[in-house]
């Protein structure tokens, strides 16, 4: 991690998707999130389009950290993509992104708030997540194509059982 000598009161966020710039967006995730490198700019404007809310975190006009949630709105939300700028790291913004995402309207009286990470338990322990062995199933989706039409059905039933349970 970078110094956290580093003054960082100019940086705005902002729960604005208009101000979202896919482009941006890209060069963010191939520079720190190994998950999201090989995201294509379409499938980007997809997930944009369907999470809610969504943070950003700007210096100036540069796109330096974003995150992005889906909720429910009372019973169960999830945190995606959380990422800061590697020269941006370490100086709390991953903090106060994260938490700018917990306190929106859509997120802040949720039951639960879930996340799933490979590396980053510490940072997300911080802020007050804690560690859940009992919520880890995770369906890999099949091409629907390749499925008679009555299996197709209840595939899709499956699919959204998984995700009620969480
Ligand atoms: C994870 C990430 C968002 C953290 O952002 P950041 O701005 O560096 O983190 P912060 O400075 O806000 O850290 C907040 C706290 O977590 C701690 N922390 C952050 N990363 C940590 C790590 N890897 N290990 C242990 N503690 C960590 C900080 O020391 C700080 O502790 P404090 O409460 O004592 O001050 C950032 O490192 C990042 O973008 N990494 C690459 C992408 C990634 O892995 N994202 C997570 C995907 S699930």
């Amino acid at each position: 991690m970078k110094s956290t000598a580093k003054d960082y009161r100019h940086i705005q966020f902002c729960d604005d998707r208009s101000k979202i710039d896919i482009k941006q967006l890209q060069t963010l995730f191939k520079l720190a999130a190994f998950w999201a490198r090989e995201r294509c700019s379409e499938d980007l404007e997809i997930a944009v389009a369907n999470s809610n809310p969504i943070v950003t975190a700007w210096d100036g006009e540069e796109m330096i950290g974003f995150a992005r949630g889906t909720s429910d709105g009372i019973y169960r939300a999830t945190i995606w993509d959380v990422v800061i700028h590697p020269d941006y790291q370490g100086g709390g913004l991953g903090r106060k992104l994260v938490q700018t995402v917990l306190s929106h309207p859509l997120m802040c009286r949720v039951e639960r708030v879930y996340l799933m990470t490979t590396h980053q338990q510490k940072f997300y322990e911080r802020i007050g997540f804690e560690y859940n062995q009992s919520t880890t199933m995770v369906l890999y989706n099949q091409p629907m194509e390749s499925l008679p039409r009555t299996e197709q059905n209840s595939a899709n039933q499956t699919a959204n059982a998984v995700s009620i349970s969480r």
